[in-house]
């Protein structure tokens, strides 16, 4: 298989922001909830009029930016360099193996992983599939435990550092140069935008949407799409219980057995072998 170029793997430092590890990062504290953030959140009233947000500092360490463990707060993508270069070994595969289909991320925050897929195909000339961007671009949705139980108490919508709107998002491909009519946007809940999309296969279907919920709309709308030799990646298996359980229950339902690999603490993903 194609080697990694000078090109992508600069890419892949640039949208983790790895040139500045170890540099101060000043981070806005979540102040939505907690025991401690009632003090904070009378501070926060009292400096917010004056343009001053309580900050945490955070210096990153190179273990955390190639694991995708800490809170980047300029990069483009949090899933860290491990998941990226898992990004790159699908798509080339797929693409040297002509399995047929599109790209999509479903839960993108900033683009970075979606800015990826794209810049390989444009690398290597490939003109006839699309890069699925699928988001809300509002955060992610409140919980609906009755529907999903395993979503109890989950606090992820209230994240507002998971706010990336769409216009922010399109800015970051043009960051990069990438923003054309390859890239195709999905923005909405999943459960809205997943079941009308104009997709008709897909190659690489990556899930990034944290909860049971969203993780279990991605596979019930989109795995029957998946080509044969395509990949499923799923980014919150070790992080998040809830998104696991999707994963499984998914699995147990469908019969499916392909062996799930790991690419690092989190992220998982297996080749589809039947179609
Ligand atoms: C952890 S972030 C994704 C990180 C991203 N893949 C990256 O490369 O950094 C989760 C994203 O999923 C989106 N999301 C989660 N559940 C969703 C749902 N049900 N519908 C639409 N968007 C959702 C959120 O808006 C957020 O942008």
């Amino acid at each position: 298989m194609e080697q990694s170029s000078a090109y992508i793997n600069l890419l892949k430092k640039m949208l983790t922001d790895y040139h500045r590890v170890g540099t101060k990062e000043y981070i806005p504290v979540r102040l939505t909830h907690g025991v401690v953030s009632r003090k904070l959140r009378w501070l926060d009233r009292l400096l917010r009029p004056m343009n001053y947000t309580i900050s945490q500092v955070n210096k990153s360490s190179e273990e955390e930016r190639l694991n995708g463990k800490d809170r980047p707060m300029y990069a483009d993508t949090m899933v860290g360099m491990k998941r990226l270069d898992n990004i790159e070994f699908c798509v080339r595969d797929v693409i040297e193996n002509n399995v047929e289909g599109d790209l999509i991320e479903l839960g993108v925050w900033r683009g970075g992983s979606t800015i990826l897929m794209r810049a390989i195909l444009k690398e290597i000339n490939i003109t006839n599939r699309f890069v699925w961007v699928a988001d809300s671009f509002e955060g992610l949705p409140t919980p609906d435990p009755n529907k999903y139980p395993a979503d109890r108490g989950d606090k992820h919508f209230q994240f507002e550092e998971l706010k990336v709107s769409l216009d922010e998002v399109k800015h970051n491909f043009e960051k990069y140069g990438l923003l054309d009519e390859q890239v195709k946007f999905l923005k909405g809940w999943f459960k809205d935008t997943l079941p009308k999309a104009p997709i008709n296969k897909l190659a690489i279907l990556r899930l990034d949407g944290d909860m049971y919920e969203s993780t279990m709309d991605g596979l019930t709308n989109l795995y029957p799409k998946l080509s044969k030799g395509g990949y499923i990646i799923i980014d919150d298996w070790g992080a998040v219980p809830a998104c696991m359980k999707a994963v499984e229950d998914y699995r147990k339902h469908h019969g499916i057995t392909e062996e799930i690999k790991t690419i690092d603490w989190t992220g998982v993903y297996w080749k589809k072998e039947n179609a």
